[in-house]
């Protein structure tokens, strides 16, 4: 579904994602990982488009994108929640929501976001930056849902989170997929999250795709070499 084909990525003269290959596949759960700084919320925002590539291709549903602009490839089915969440705190939840919708006619948002995330319907009125950590990661996830997606980029939405809602956001994402069919692109550091959420694993190293595989091939070995501080 998502095909990434020897992608490099600088940040002025610093080389940041180097010949990365990357294969997300349809109705997948798929897990990017690797330690602090190396690469993985690079390599989703050059998916998104928010950061331009050398050299390479990404293809999205066997469209070369890699020059799109974020904006085509939102229409075109890929959600992004940033790392750190990114709402508007002065805008309320719903404002937020309605603001993803603003490429669309309709101006209402989807119930579906509100059955999924029952907090952001008791909270619509109230403003982003007011919600705890939390809920403003539910908000994120609502409002990457709003275009309805083919496939969701999640960057680490359980950090600095609450552990009860780390497992309600675990069991949207999963629901997601199984009953929608939503394609997941998960950026995760903390293992047991990853392994309960995600069926496939990829590791960054210092800019380079390292280790692939199912999630049960992620072994000790692997996690002491690319993963444990
Ligand atoms: N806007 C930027 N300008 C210059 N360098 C950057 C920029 N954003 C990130 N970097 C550098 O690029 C490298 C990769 O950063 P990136 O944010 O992709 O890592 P990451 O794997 O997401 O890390 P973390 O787990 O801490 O979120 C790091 O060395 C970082 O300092
Ligand atoms: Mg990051």
């Amino acid at each position: 579904m998502l095909t990434i084909q020897g992608i490099n990525q600088y940040y002025g003269g610093s080389h940041t994602l180097k010949d990365v290959d990357f294969e997300v596949a349809q109705g997948s759960r798929t897990c990017l990982m690797g330690r602090n700084g190396m690469g993985k919320t690079t390599l989703l925002k050059c998916v998104m488009g928010l950061e331009p590539v050398k050299g390479g291709k990404i293809l999205f549903q066997g469209k070369d994108i890699t020059r799109a602009s974020p904006q085509d490839r939102a229409r075109l089915g890929i959600g992004y929640v940033p790392q750190g969440r990114e709402i508007f705190p002065q805008l309320t939840v719903e404002e937020n929501l309605r603001v993803a919708l603003a490429a669309k006619r309709s101006k209402r948002v989807p119930e579906r976001i509100y059955e999924l995330f029952p907090v952001l319907k008791e909270m619509a009125h109230r403003r982003g930056g007011d919600l705890s950590g939390g809920q403003q990661q539910q908000l994120a996830i609502g409002r990457a849902l709003v275009l309805k997606p083919e496939i969701m980029l999640l960057d680490e939405p359980t950090e600095g989170i609450q552990p009860n809602v780390v497992q309600e956001i675990g069991a949207v994402i999963r629901r997601l997929n199984q009953e929608e069919g939503l394609t997941i692109l998960l950026v995760e550091q903390k293992l047991p999250f990853a392994r309960a959420t995600a069926d496939r694993f990829s590791i960054l190293n210092n800019g380079r795709m390292v280790a692939q595989g199912p999630m049960d091939a992620l072994d000790d070995e692997l996690i002491s070499e690319h993963l444990s501080v």
